[in-house]
């Protein structure tokens, strides 16, 4: 087999005494669509916080494209090709879309510090940031300041600066969560339209969202991998069935 994106091994975390990641191996291959899902508590945010370096393994390994990045702060992982959506407080709120992806991209090239003096960088950071804009469909809000855009797409410039820093993983908690319906259809249509070449994570309540996108599916119950394999393998397994009729009896 070829050599996963991403990958962990036995990796651990403990919150005292509640385990909440339990020795879990995981691979996410080149390109990959994979969605992880699991109720509530199951530690889904938790996986993705000890990949992102937000959170610190109490054991384990954590590979991209096989270098450990355990012991990386969370920028030089990004700087590796790990994406994850930023939260949007870190978003500038006064200044436009395309400013914001600008700087982002400005930042991958390491031109940030000096951009502004160097009128000819600037443009060129700056139509790749439009172009980018435009590949997503949220051309028509480059000029608006963020904070005057409504929730769901101010989490679509997000979604875009991750991918102006030109991931080779892309990580996404629940990308609609909390979004309008309208807005969530054009966000979850954007995440279906990503680069194929960028293996993608994609924690996910929505299973029509889930079986339509994911290749893989990995199922986590109480920090550990209950089981994992194609959208048929798992909507076929008793166990998983088990797990998310019990829980939708407690809705
Ligand atoms: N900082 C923390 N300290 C203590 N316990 C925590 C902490 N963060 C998360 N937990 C616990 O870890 C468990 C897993 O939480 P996590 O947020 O990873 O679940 P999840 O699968 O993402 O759930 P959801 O689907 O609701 O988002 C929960 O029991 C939660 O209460
Ligand atoms: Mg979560």
């Amino acid at each position: 087999m070829s050599r996963p994106a991403l990958e962990t091994r036995e990796l651990n975390k403990s919150f005292g005494a509640l385990a909440v990641a339990n020795n879990i191996d995981f691979r996410l291959e080149v390109g990959a669509r994979h969605a992880l899902i699991g109720p509530n508590g199951a530690g889904k945010t938790t996986f993705i916080n000890l990949i992102t370096g937000r959170l610190q393994p109490s054991s384990g390994r954590i590979l991209l494209a096989g270098e450990d990045i355990a012991g990386l702060s969370q920028e030089a992982r990004v700087k590796r090709g790990l994406g994850r959506t930023f939260q949007i407080n870190t978003l500038f709120r006064g200044l436009s879309v395309l400013e914001n992806v600008t700087l982002a991209i400005a930042e991958r090239q390491g031109v940030a510090g000096g951009i502004f003096r160097v009128a000819g960088a600037y443009r060129r950071v700056a139509e790749e940031a439009y172009a980018l804009l435009e590949r997503l469909r949220i051309a028509e809000d480059a000029l608006k300041p963020v904070r005057e855009l409504p929730y769901g797409r101010q989490r679509l410039v997000e979604i875009a600066i991750a991918l102006g820093l030109k991931p080779k993983v892309l990580l996404l908690d629940e990308p609609a969560a909390g979004v309008p319906t309208p807005e969530s259809a054009i966000i979850l249509d954007l995440v279906e339209r990503l680069p194929a070449e960028i293996a993608v994570l994609i924690i996910e309540h929505d299973m029509d969202l889930v079986f339509r996108l994911a290749q893989r599916i990995t199922v986590l119950v109480q920090g550990g991998v209950l089981v994992e394999g194609t959208p048929a393998e798992i909507a076929a397994d008793a166990r998983v069935r088990e797990v998310y009729l019990g829980e939708r009896r407690h809705d």
